[in-house]
């Protein structure tokens, strides 16, 4: 009961807690699900009355519209916004120049914070508290232990449907600075369109995963069609970044059920889950999955600690030597590094692993060819050509681990879209690849 009153004493509306963040404040949230909504808008609120000047904020794969992202010529004196992964509300921000982005690889994000981030306010969504006084973070591991040690102020939005996972970070009402109520649906993932490439991909990697393979699948719809096309598996595994619907169907059909695991055997792994409704309720109270730090769970030797690691990720663009992108568009920042990295030296290190970075041939209705002889000037390199494993499109796969440039340029052009292919062969000649 104690725990009770000083819930009650802490409890404020959303306003009021944006009320508190002092000026010059360095604020930071968390990714996706982790974003208080309610208290965003009230951050937002403060900006257009002009009443919080010289703060920043740092945020991860944005849901909700802050000013700073939206409009930040306007609400420059206010609050300024970096991101650490871009998402569609903070893309063209970024692009401008009018908000900045952070590199890093998401597994050493908790170092960053640790080592080198002044972290005055961090704002977070948690789920309703329990009898003990502690909330739990809900469906986020991610950074959030790391901000709860550093930040000089938690401000913490209750959310009702907020899922509560049994093994995830927690914190207790009496490390809270303020906390408001609120009940609202978590927004879900539109569920990724299977067209007829993705469907192919999916296939011809579900052939290469044996039963028993411990899998991360990464967003978009091409790691989801290979978690479709794993039904007819038996024993698989779940350690992951990202929790998805593709791998709840997979536990729920009986092809996944992590008995092979060498780290936490039974148990399904992430460090954030985004999806569908049905998701968060198989998440809600479920001893079987756990949802830990990303320092713990995408760091590259905790993933090598299981055997036959499947790691399956997408990316933007590829040249001939094998350096691959996934972040940028040229010089400019579409999404991030996030854990493909991680799960590329993870699946590498692991006896039997495995990594696919998997892309439809072709963007923007056939037009651009995703294998190129050089990436586009300023995109940033993702995955390093000394570290690339498998490469997949819907024409094949190209090996290019242990392979040398004339190897790897003929074999990616052997899975390059067939209008493309002379012209790749053309400058791989030039180029002098062609051995
Ligand atoms: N040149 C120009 N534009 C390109 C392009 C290229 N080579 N490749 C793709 N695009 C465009 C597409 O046409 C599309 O444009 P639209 O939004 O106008 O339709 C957009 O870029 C996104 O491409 P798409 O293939 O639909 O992306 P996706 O949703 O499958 O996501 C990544 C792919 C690479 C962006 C995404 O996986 C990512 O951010 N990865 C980095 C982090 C990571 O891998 N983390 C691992 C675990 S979660």
């Amino acid at each position: 009961m104690q725990f009770q009153a000083v819930y009650e004493e802490k409890k404020m509306s959303a306003a009021e807690m944006a009320a508190r963040i002092p000026d010059a404040s360095h604020i930071f949230s968390d990714i996706f699900l982790a974003q208080p909504k309610t208290l965003y808008e009230a951050i937002n609120n403060r900006c257009l009355a002009d009443s919080m000047r010289s703060c920043t904020i740092t945020t991860y794969l944005d849901l909700y519209p802050l000013v700073c992202y939206t409009e930040p010529i306007r609400f420059a004196k206010n609050l300024q916004g970096t991101s650490v992964f871009c998402s569609a509300l903070t893309r063209k921000a970024v692009g401008q120049g009018l908000a900045d982005y952070l590199p890093n690889t998401y597994w050493d994000q908790p170092a960053l914070i640790r080592e080198y981030l002044d972290v005055d306010v961090f704002v977070v969504s948690v789920s309703p508290m329990d009898s003990h006084g502690y909330f739990s973070l809900g469906v986020t591991g991610s950074d959030s232990a790391e901000y709860l040690k550093k930040a000089k102020m938690i401000l913490v939005e209750v959310n009702q449907q907020m899922p509560y996972c049994a093994e995830a970070p927690k914190v207790h009402v009496s490390e809270v600075t303020a906390l408001c109520e609120a009940d609202y649906a978590l927004p879900v993932l539109p569920p990724a369109k299977l067209d007829a490439v993705s469907t192919t991909i999916g296939n011809l990697i579900a052939e290469q995963i044996p039963d028993g393979a411990c899998l991360q699948l990464g967003i978009g719809s091409i790691p989801d069609a290979v978690g479709m096309a794993l039904k007819s598996k038996r024993h698989l595994g779940i350690h992951t970044e990202m929790l998805t619907d593709s791998m709840i169907e997979l536990i729920e059909c009986g092809a996944a059920d992590n008995s092979c695991k060498a780290i936490h055997p039974g148990k399904t792994i992430a460090t954030f889950a985004y999806g569908s409704k049905r998701m968060y309720d198989y998440i809600d109270h479920n001893p079987s999955v756990a949802i830990l730090p990303v320092d713990y769970v995408n760091n590259p030797y905790t993933i090598a600690q299981n055997d036959n690691v499947v790691s399956v990720n997408a990316a933007l663009e590829i040249d001939l030597s094998g350096q691959v992108c996934a972040e940028s568009i040229g010089n400019h920042m579409f999404s991030g590094s996030g854990g493909q990295l991680d799960y590329v030296r993870g699946a590498l290190m692991s006896r039997g692993g495995l990594s696919f970075i998997a892309f439809p041939s072709t963007a923007k209705g056939g037009t651009i060819s995703k294998i190129k002889p050089f990436l586009a000037p300023g995109a940033g390199v993702t995955t390093g050509r000394n570290e690339v494993d498998m490469i997949v499109t819907e024409y094949g796969i190209a090996k290019l681990r242990g392979r040398t440039f004339s190897q790897r340029a003929k074999a990616l052009i052997s899975i390059a879209h067939p209008n493309f292919r002379d012209e790749l062969l053309f400058e791989a000649r030039k180029m002098g690849l062609m051995l």
